[in-house]
């Protein structure tokens, strides 16, 4: 590392990238202040450096050649903004093999070979940071990493996708469909052209593994995590759980048992006393449960530009504020147990059901019959008004194993006088 100033190379002028640009260039005085050495931005890349043009770059090299960067041997820190896999990890990889730190906000690189990252980064001597890949601007990272390392952690549940939940906070508030929302939220700039990666579960799965790793020492591959995203979340079960006294949130939560951990993503209807049930929009939030510290909750802006920027700056401080240390921390737990996921099958928890059925003498009979054959045991039931000939039924259970649930499920599914089951939501964290 330089001694006299610590140079930065940013890949990828995007939204995040553009916000970091901002940071560095108008906050520099301060940043210096706190590194107590001057933080420089000396190159900055993409195809398209257009996004740039209204700010002030004044001694910054633009170009369009991320080798510019990576070849460049007074950069002590390359920042990777641009997202997606590749060309993101042989940029990442390339940037520790010559010897300089990596800050990224790229969730999905992380999640997918963040472990490798790490491998490299300690052969090399340099540290890999990614405090921006989870929460946005809230610093969830550095307190697993840091500030709550004295804990083993006993639980971590929360709101990590600002997409999906400002498009359930839209239909919880207006009583919308998912569809028209999700359009809107594409046409505001909210969701991104293929949403598949927030609305589909995959982005908060990315998380989860990275949060997982961390907060229980061991590494997660986000393949082996359960997830499920919001697009059967229609507009009446949204209503039926409001009258219920729920609000339905998709959550990431992860559970340490004593010799395995619960990792999964789903929606989740969650009381509306709940603190998660008041977090709205494209705001996060994560609930942390130390054996020590006992619950604490981080709440922030979960994206944008100048929240996810705020995150990635700050790692750049940490590197500059430590600039002599002579091995990287296994931030993503390289070194310590491994954990085997429990399956889905076996997690246990309440279940809202909601059936169409026959209007008929010994329909919920026969479905009763079948829960309790499977020990599913009913905590609550309401029969809507009927529509056709058919009415709709809405049970609650009690906690029970997913693996009985689903059981259950499969056999009311084949009953004659059920016309269609709509909906299965987990109840509770
Ligand atoms: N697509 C992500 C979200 C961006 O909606 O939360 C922040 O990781």
């Amino acid at each position: 590392m330089s001694s006299k100033q610590i140079n930065i190379g940013l890949i990828g002028l995007g939204t995040i990238g553009v916000g970091v640009a901002k940071i560095l260039t108008q906050n520099k005085e301060n940043l210096a202040l706190r590194a107590d050495i001057p933080v420089v931005l000396k190159r900055a890349v993409d195809l398209d450096l257009s996004r740039v043009k209204s700010l002030d770059m004044t001694g910054v090299a633009l170009s369009t050649r991320a080798a510019d960067i990576l070849e460049d041997p007074e950069i002590d820190i390359v920042v990777e903004v641009i997202g997606g896999v590749n060309p993101a990890r042989s940029f990442i990889e390339t940037a520790l093999k010559s010897g300089k730190h990596v800050v990224t906000s790229n969730k999905e690189v992380i999640a997918k070979h963040g472990l490798e990252f790490v491998e490299i980064a300690m052969e090399h001597k340099v540290n890999i940071y990614f405090e921006a890949a989870v929460g946005g601007g809230i610093p969830i990272i550095h307190a697993l990493k840091n500030s709550l390392a004295a804990n083993n952690i006993e639980k971590i549940f929360g709101i990590v996708n600002g997409t999906t939940n400002y498009i359930l906070t839209k239909m919880t508030r207006e009583g919308a469909a998912f569809e028209a929302v999700l359009k809107e939220a594409q046409a505001l700039g909210y969701a991104e052209a293929n949403p598949s990666a927030d609305v589909d579960g995959y982005d908060v799965a990315y998380k989860l593994s990275i949060l997982g790793s961390l907060a229980f020492n061991s590494h997660f591959s986000y393949e082996d995590i359960f997830f499920e995203g919001i697009r059967n979340i229609n507009a009446t079960d949204i209503r039926v759980a409001s009258d219920l006294g729920y609000v339905i949130k998709l959550l990431a939560i992860g559970v340490a048992h004593g010799e395995d951990v619960e990792l999964r993503v789903h929606p989740a209807m969650i009381e509306k006393s709940h603190p998660l049930a008041n977090v709205n929009g494209s705001f996060n939030a994560i609930f942390v449960k130390g054996n020590y510290v006992n619950e604490t909750m981080f709440y922030g802006p979960g994206a944008g530009e100048l929240p996810t920027a705020s995150a990635v700056v700050g790692d750049i401080l940490d590197i500059a504020m430590s600039p002599d240390m002579d091995r990287a921390h296994p931030s993503i737990a390289t070194n310590l147990k491994d954990k085997p996921i429990r399956p889905i099958g076996e997690i246990v928890s309440e279940y809202y059901l909601r059936i169409e059925v026959a209007d008929e003498a010994g329909v919920l009979a026969s479905i009763a019959q079948i829960c309790g054959n499977h020990k599913v045991s009913i905590r609550a039931v309401q029969q809507k008004d009927p529509v056709s000939g058919n009415a709709e039924l809405v049970l609650i259970t009690h906690l029970v194993k997913e693996g009985s649930m689903q059981a259950a499920l499969a056999e009311i599914k084949a009953l004659p006088t059920v016309r269609a089951v709509h909906s299965l939501i987990r109840v509770g964290i």
